[in-house]
């Protein structure tokens, strides 16, 4: 698996503003990414949903900046990152430096046995929408369902960027959709919380987004 087309660089954050409306690195704007994702997992904490000393993951992560705003508002959290590329990205210095652990694991590796540590959230943004993209390979086409199993088993809240099609799927599996926004081009993202209460799939997906689609 390899998602072609990221340019590995600042540009990535172009990308990002094209596509979500807003870049990663004007994390004040409560529309971006980080400010989203911060204030959901704050909401959390107060919910006592989520300890202030959570581990999160950031699989597939980019350039990580999303990881720098987590530590930095949340200084308690132990924040981890994996990508192919890690340190390729200039702005990894930068992330390494904010106390952010980046490792250079790929995907198919990590979801191959269980965690290294317990992981309270896990995000996966701009890539689980559209594995169409991954460049799979014949031995990988079971991965995508070998991801959610994954993250099923071994994950409380789970971060994702998704398809009305996808959220159908983990709402039939019993996880809460919380709508977070926008997520890049026709997605959305969304945190998936594991619950006792069912809502019946076409709730969640009209919920999210509308009755049409
Ligand atoms: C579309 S970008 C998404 C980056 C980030 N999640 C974001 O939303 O800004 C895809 C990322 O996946 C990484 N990548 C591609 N194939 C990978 C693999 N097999 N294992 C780990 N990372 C991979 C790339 O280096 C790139 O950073």
């Amino acid at each position: 698996v390899r998602w072609g087309s990221t340019p590995i660089g600042d540009e990535i954050q172009e990308r990002i503003r094209t596509r979500v409306g807003v870049s990663d690195l004007n994390a004040e704007d409560p529309r971006s990414r980080p400010a989203r994702i911060c204030s959901d997992l704050a909401r959390l904490i107060a919910e006592e949903a989520l300890s202030s000393r959570f581990t999160a993951l950031d699989v597939a992560c980019g350039d990580g900046l999303i990881l720098r705003e987590l530590k930095e508002r949340f200084p308690e959290a132990a924040c981890y990152g994996i990508d192919a590329n890690v340190d390729q990205f200039p702005a990894h210095r930068e992330v390494r430096e904010s106390g952010v652990e980046l490792f250079r694991v790929l995907i198919q590796d990590l979801f191959d046995g269980p965690p290294p540590v317990r992981l309270d959230v896990v995000m996966m943004l701009n890539t689980y929408r559209s594995w169409g993209d991954a460049g799979l390979s014949e031995s990988e086409l079971g991965l995508p369902q070998q991801v959610d199993a994954w993250l099923r088993a071994n994950v409380r809240h789970i971060v994702l960027t998704m398809t009305r099609r996808q959220a159908v799927v983990w709402s039939a599996h019993g996880f809460g959709v919380q709508d977070l926004g926008p997520g890049e081009d026709e997605s959305r993202l969304v945190r998936l919380t594991k619950v006792s209460r069912w809502r019946a799939p076409y709730e969640v997906a009209r919920s999210l987004f509308g009755a049409g689609g």
